[in-house]
């Protein structure tokens, strides 16, 4: 694992931003996973700023996002289809065809997570995903406990973030809430992958992540094993390694 350290946030956020512009200027077909948030929102802030500053062809990349929550709208302000359409996919202005999401309603959403990494792997293979991390250590929706083998799945929503979407969204109590993503396979199979960080409430994680065991109770420990993983983080972030 490569670790970057930054100095302030500003810095983090371009850093990141920086590696995704030239990823995408160098391989103008690349295919490239985004993950939501409050660490991508600044970096994809940043991107943005690269772009229109120093504009890259984006007419032929495929964005997709790691993950999904069901059972909302797709225009609710929460949802990962909206964050990345108003973040990156337009910023940027990639073609919609080539903005591939899962949906958020479904009769069978087993078949939709197989049907959405078979959408993704058509277009070739992941050049690059971009990772934030949960304080638990969960990536994507894939919380502590989630198998190292698993493809994509439709996981259950975590309690504190199931109260913050009823709340903003005013679904019903009954009505069941998911999260639907990629699994660590899916993850573990892109080329390059950027873990990123920010903030000292992610300072112990990282930490546990970086140099503590490898192991299914803490998923972002398996990118450990990843040939090529970059870990950018801000000095905060980094103040226990
Ligand atoms: C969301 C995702 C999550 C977040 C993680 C960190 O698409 O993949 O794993 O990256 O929950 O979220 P923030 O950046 O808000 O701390």
């Amino acid at each position: 694992m490569k670790i970057t350290i930054t100095d302030t946030e500003p810095q983090f956020f371009d850093r990141v931003a920086w590696r995704v512009a030239v990823e995408i200027a160098d391989k103008p077909e690349a295919v490239i996973g985004f993950s939501t948030g409050r660490t991508t929102k600044g970096i994809h802030a940043s991107l943005a700023d690269i772009h229109k500053k120093y504009p890259f062809d984006t007419s032929g990349m495929t964005v997709f996002g790691l993950d999904e929550i069901t059972n909302v709208s797709r225009e609710y302000f929460g949802s990962c289809y909206y964050i990345l359409l108003h973040e990156v996919v337009e910023p940027l202005g990639v073609p919609m065809e080539n903005y591939l999401m899962p949906p958020v309603h479904s009769d069978d959403f087993t078949r939709e997570c197989q049907d959405y990494q078979a959408a993704i792997s058509v277009r070739g293979p992941v050049a690059l995903q971009i990772l934030g991390i949960g304080e638990n250590g969960h990536i994507g929706f894939n919380q502590p406990g989630t198998p190292f083998n698993s493809y994509a799945w439709l996981s259950k929503m975590d309690e504190e973030l199931d109260r913050r979407i009823r709340r903003e969204t005013g679904s019903a109590p009954d009505a069941p809430l998911g999260g639907l993503t990629l699994g660590i396979r899916n993850i573990m199979y892109s080329k390059k992958i950027i873990l990123a960080a920010n903030g000292v409430r992610k300072a112990q994680i990282i930490r546990d992540a970086l140099y503590g065991p490898v192991t299914e109770e803490l998923p972002a420990s398996v990118l450990q094993l990843h040939p090529d993983c970059e870990v950018i983080l801000d000095a905060e972030a980094a103040r226990l390694l």
